[in-house]
């Protein structure tokens, strides 16, 4: 197991490196700091080269780790796989956190093509791309920790949500299949599902039609859900729901799938519709 003998400050350790998605901002840069603050070195993957470098700076500062900003579009596949793959080259990769993601919001029927396919380039095109591109490398090293990041969302579909819901979902079914495959090689394959977290995800998701009135319920800190990956990745958990409202919110959609739907049909406000 990779993580388990960190504590006992054993030199291997020290080179093993954490490349996390969606690093420049929000539950990303929350988890990157974590990682380094354990000694972690770090790439550091998003669009914002600026934030990136700001954010590897601060790190290497304070801990006195490697972190190389990695400029990476998702939405183009092929080219973040092979970035990737670059820059993990003869380094021990001791976990993968795929994390980018945007969100859309509105009826399906209202929301406009290439926004649902921006959705689906970077949720799930992307997540795919740079989980391709490191397996290869856990593979060779008999090791390696994958967490993919879902939603509580992922796991009980909201209204209003679809495509955002489709692409969480999918990666829960993604992770059941490679966790099976990559079980030779002892390779930890980890969902995480954060309930609503605060972070600026929402004042940068796409609007198809505007959002009358936000639901009033508990949100999590980005830090919350950092703890919540570092957890996944230490004991390789096959899922970690992040929060109590999270968690229960989980139960009744599995186990109550009809009280579910009444209860969300009833509390979600519906947008203003033709
Ligand atoms: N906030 C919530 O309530 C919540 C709840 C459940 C799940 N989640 C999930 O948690 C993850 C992180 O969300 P967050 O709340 O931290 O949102 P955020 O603050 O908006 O951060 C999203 C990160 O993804 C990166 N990103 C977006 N599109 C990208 C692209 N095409 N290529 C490369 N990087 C891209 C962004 O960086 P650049 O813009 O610099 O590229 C940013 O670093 C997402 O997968 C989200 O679905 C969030």
């Amino acid at each position: 197991m990779v993580f388990s003998d960190r504590s006992q400050g054993n030199m291997k350790y020290n080179r093993q490196t954490v490349l996390i998605t969606g690093a420049s901002e929000g539950i990303g840069r929350a988890t990157a700091r974590l990682f380094a603050a354990q000694g972690y070195h770090l790439i550091l993957l998003a669009r914002n080269l600026a934030r990136l470098e700001e954010l590897a700076a601060e790190l290497s500062a304070q801990h006195a780790v490697d972190c190389t900003p990695l400029q990476a579009d998702v939405q183009d596949a092929e080219e973040a796989w092979q970035r990737i793959g670059h820059v993990i080259e003869g380094k021990f990769l001791a976990a993968a956190i795929i994390n980018a993601g945007v969100g859309l919001y509105g009826p399906f029927a209202e929301t406009k093509w290439e926004d649902t396919a921006r959705l689906l380039r970077t949720n799930l095109d992307g997540a795919l791309a740079c989980t391709r591109a490191v397996l290869p490398v856990f593979r060779r090293q008999r090791a390696g920790s994958l967490v993919l990041i879902s939603s509580t969302i992922g796991k009980r579909a909201l209204p209003y949500n679809a495509v955002y819901c489709a692409t969480k979902q999918a990666l829960h079914g993604f992770a059941d299949a490679i966790r099976l495959e990559m079980k030779p090689w002892d390779v930890h394959v980890g969902v995480v599902c954060p309930a609503r977290t605060a972070t600026a995800f929402f004042e940068r998701m796409t609007y198809a039609v505007p959002q009358k009135s936000r639901r009033n319920i508990p949100t999590d800190s980005p830090e919350t859900v950092a703890r919540a990956v570092m957890h996944c990745v230490r004991l390789r958990r096959r899922e970690v729901v992040v929060s109590m409202v999270g968690k229960l919110f989980s139960f009744v959609g599995y186990h109550f799938p009809r009280l579910s739907d009444y209860l969300l049909y009833r509390n979600v406000p519906r947008p203003e519709t033709p």
